[in-house]
C-alpha cells in the first residue's frame, strides 16, 4: 500500500480506507488454536490491475517465524484472477520474506539496488 517507512497515523490509515482501499481486495489473517480462540494474526492485499495482480501483507510480530507466512501468501495467490501474472516487491534485507516468496515459485524478474521484484507463473494448468 505504501513504500514509506515512516510512522503512520490511525488518521492516514481511516483516510486511506475512505479514498484508496476500493482499489484493494483487503484479507484479514485468523489463527485458530485449540478450543477455537480465534486471533487476528495479520493482513494481506490484493491489488487487482488490469494485467497483473499486485500482492502484500505481513503478519503481527508474536506470529513471525512460525511458518505462517507461506500459508498466508498462498492463500493471496489463491485469489488472484488466473491468467495474468501475479508480482510483488521485497527489500533484499527482508531475507524471510524472500525465503518464503521462493518456497511458493515466485521468481526474480528484475531488481534495483533496495528490492528485488518477483513473479509468480499464474497460466491456468491445461
Ligand atoms: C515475511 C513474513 C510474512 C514471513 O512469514 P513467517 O511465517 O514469519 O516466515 P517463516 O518463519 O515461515 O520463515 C520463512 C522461511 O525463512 C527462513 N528464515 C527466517 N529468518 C531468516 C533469515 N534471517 N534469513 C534467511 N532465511 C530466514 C525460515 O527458516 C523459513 O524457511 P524454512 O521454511 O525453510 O524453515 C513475516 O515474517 C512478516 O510478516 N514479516 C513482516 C512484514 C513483512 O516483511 N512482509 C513482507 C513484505 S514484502
Amino acid at each position: 500500500m505504501t513504500r514509506s517507512s515512516e510512522y503512520i497515523t490511525t488518521e492516514q490509515q481511516a483516510e486511506w480506507f475512505k479514498t484508496d482501499s476500493t482499489k484493494y481486495d483487503l484479507y484479514l489473517a485468523y489463527c485458530m488454536q485449540p478450543g477455537a480462540i480465534i486471533y487476528d494474526c495479520g493482513y494481506g492485499v490484493v491489488h487487482k490491475c488490469p494485467d497483473q495482480s499486485l500482492l502484500t501483507g505481513g503478519l503481527l510480530p508474536n506470529y513471525r517465524g512460525q511458518h505462517f507466512g507461506q500459508e498466508l501468501f498462498q492463500n493471496l495467490v489463491n485469489h488472484c484472477p488466473y491468467g495474468k501474472p501475479i508480482r510483488l516487491e521485497v527489500l533484499k534485507t527482508n531475507h524471510r520474506a524472500f525465503t518464503v516468496y521462493i518456497k511458493l515459485g515466485f521468481k526474480i524478474i528484475s531488481e534495483d539496488p533496495r528490492l528485488h521484484y518477483m513473479e509468480y507463473d499464474n497460466d491456468p494448468v491445461i
